[in-house]
């Protein structure tokens, strides 16, 4: 049986694939696959291990004869037709856990260098600026008490929560579909509406899912609410901001600042916020630990082993209507 990964990925992933010789690797670790070359490649693909920036789509599932589970290699999975893999049966998994800390850390990061100014500070180091000592530059704000509003609660959103909580006694603001008791008690934790976040929260950080309700979910209404003071941090997905709503806010000194690891059309970058010194810019590096990485490759190899050699839904399941269903039909 054949299973493609489309880029290269941590050799713990690889390892355990190796185990099985029912399992032909199509290897590619070359650069990201064009559509053309993808649709070529799956043709005869059991399995597919794919990144980020595959997009595996209607034409590519429906390419693919003998598919049986895309194993992405990531929590996220906007890039891939959940909804038409479940029409053909093919099972869709993920990555979920593996990279809270990750995430959350390079929240934490991005909070600290967009309020701190460090890659405008490196820059001015480096570019032969800095003749003499200036009491006037680079001045951001203090973070100690801050507050802190997250959008989605889940777990890098409470991870993060924690790190403000403990290490900077930050007011922790979240919006979510669900209220989380025990973060309410442990972090005082106070679940409100997006409006009163977004006019109350010195920083807020994104960690919900990319849906078509969270899709553009931050654009200039939402700039205007928050404070002139505050400082937006993306960690979640693009196209949940409005890159060129961003880009008119931070110009027109609605917010102070913003951070973000994703973008609108990853890699392509919205141009003019290029161009801005208030926004610090990483390149989709959320996840990137080694513990993450590795942990990741490890779970989407194990979620191709549970379906293509033990024969059942994989581990890290995604579209569960696809179990529900066939344990219904058994019923
Ligand atoms: C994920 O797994 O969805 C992350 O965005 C990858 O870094």
């Amino acid at each position: 049986m054949k299973l493609l990964i489309t880029r290269e990925i941590p050799q713990a992933g690889i390892n355990i694939l190796k185990q099985y010789r029912d399992i032909e690797l199509d290897y590619r670790q070359g650069p990201p696959l064009s559509e053309k070359e993808l649709l070529a490649a799956v043709k005869d693909a059991d399995a597919i291990i794919p990144v980020i920036p595959d997009k595996i789509n209607k034409k590519v599932i429906n390419a693919a004869k003998n598919l049986k589970v895309i194993a992405a290699y990531s929590v996220g999975y906007d890039h891939i037709d959940v909804e038409h893999a479940t029409s053909k049966n093919i099972f869709v998994g993920n990555t979920p856990g593996d990279l809270t800390e990750a995430i959350a850390e390079h929240a934490f990061a991005l909070m600290m260098a967009a309020g701190r100014r460090i890659p405008e500070a490196d820059r001015f180091c480096r570019s032969g600026n800095y003749k003499y000592w200036n009491a006037m530059n680079f001045i951001g704000p203090k973070m100690m008490g801050d507050t802190l509003g997250i959008i989605g609660f889940g777990r890098t959103g409470q991870h993060f929560a924690r790190m403000a909580k403990y290490g900077l006694n930050m007011r922790i603001l979240y919006t979510d579909i669900i209220r989380h008791p025990e973060a309410d008690s442990l972090l005082d934790a106070e679940k409100v509406e997006l409006d009163y976040l977004l006019e109350n929260s010195d920083f807020v950080s994104i960690h919900c899912n990319l849906t078509p309700e969270t899709e553009n979910m931050i654009s200039d209404n939402e700039f205007r609410k928050m404070k002139p003071l505050a400082y937006l941090i993306n960690t979640a997905r693009g196209k949940i901001v409005n890159e060129g709503a961003l880009t008119r806010a931070l110009k027109q000194n609605y917010i102070a600042g913003a951070a973000l690891d994703v973008f609108e059309n990853e890699p392509d970058i919205y141009p003019e916020l290029k161009l801005l010194d208030n926004v610090v810019l990483t390149p989709h590096i959320g996840s990137a630990t080694w513990e993450a990485r590795l942990q990741m490759a490890r779970m989407a190899a194990e979620n191709v082993v549970d379906v293509l050699i033990n024969n059942k839904p994989p581990r890290d399941l995604v579209n569960k209507e696809l179990v529900k269903e066939k344990v219904s039909s058994l019923i």
